[in-house]
């Protein structure tokens, strides 16, 4: 389906309720494996943020939430792999079960600066969960424990994703055409 929004065509990719299942199911497993954990949620600004609203409410492991803001400098549709972080974490997550919550892994390079630095931080486990991962562009090697959808190389926007900071109000997830 296509549909024009801000003077862009948008074709839908992954309905609202293709992601409201998929978040069910993602919850529903993580609540079985953080069982008895102590889950920290990591959540990556801004991108994230719609993802983990939705996934903390199918967790029923008790579990707390951080927040880290990256930014990484680059033109407006690839990263440069130089990540800057602008907001950090308000507690130390060591001994604690520390879950990366993602939008999307493309190239890697976020996630990889990402786990060794929060590696460094001495949690009892870390992994990484992300909506939607990009293949075919992978340029470094990331172990990701939870994937939503493997999608192909296009430019993706909506539930949290942005263009030029835009769209991630969007409540499905479509590609700019
Ligand atoms: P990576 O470092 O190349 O894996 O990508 C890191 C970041 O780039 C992601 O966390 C997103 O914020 C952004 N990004 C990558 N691909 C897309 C896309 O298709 N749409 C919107 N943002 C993207
Ligand atoms: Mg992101």
């Amino acid at each position: 389906m296509r549909l024009n929004i801000n003077d862009r065509t948008v074709e839908v990719l992954l309905s609202e309720e293709t992601l409201r299942q998929r978040v069910a199911e993602l919850g529903a497993q993580l609540s079985v494996d953080y069982a008895g954990k102590d889950l920290v949620m990591l959540v990556v600004l801004k991108g994230s943020m719609l993802f983990a609203a939705d996934l903390c409410r199918h967790i029923t492991a008790p579990l707390s939430m951080e927040f880290m803001g990256l930014s990484s400098y680059g033109d407006s549709t690839e990263t440069s792999g130089e990540v800057q972080v602008t907001l950090d974490l308000t507690k130390p997550v060591k001994h604690r079960d520390v879950l990366i919550v993602e939008d999307i892994v493309d190239t890697g390079l976020t996630m990889r600066y990402l786990l060794k630095n929060l590696a460094a931080r001495e949690p009892a486990s870390l992994k990484v969960c992300t909506l939607l991962e990009k293949p075919e562009r992978k340029r470094v090697e990331v172990p990701l424990d939870y994937v939503g959808f493997v999608i192909p190389d296009h430019f993706v926007i909506g539930y949290g994703l942005d263009l030029d900071q835009k769209f991630r109000n969007l409540p499905f997830i479509g590609r700019v055409v």
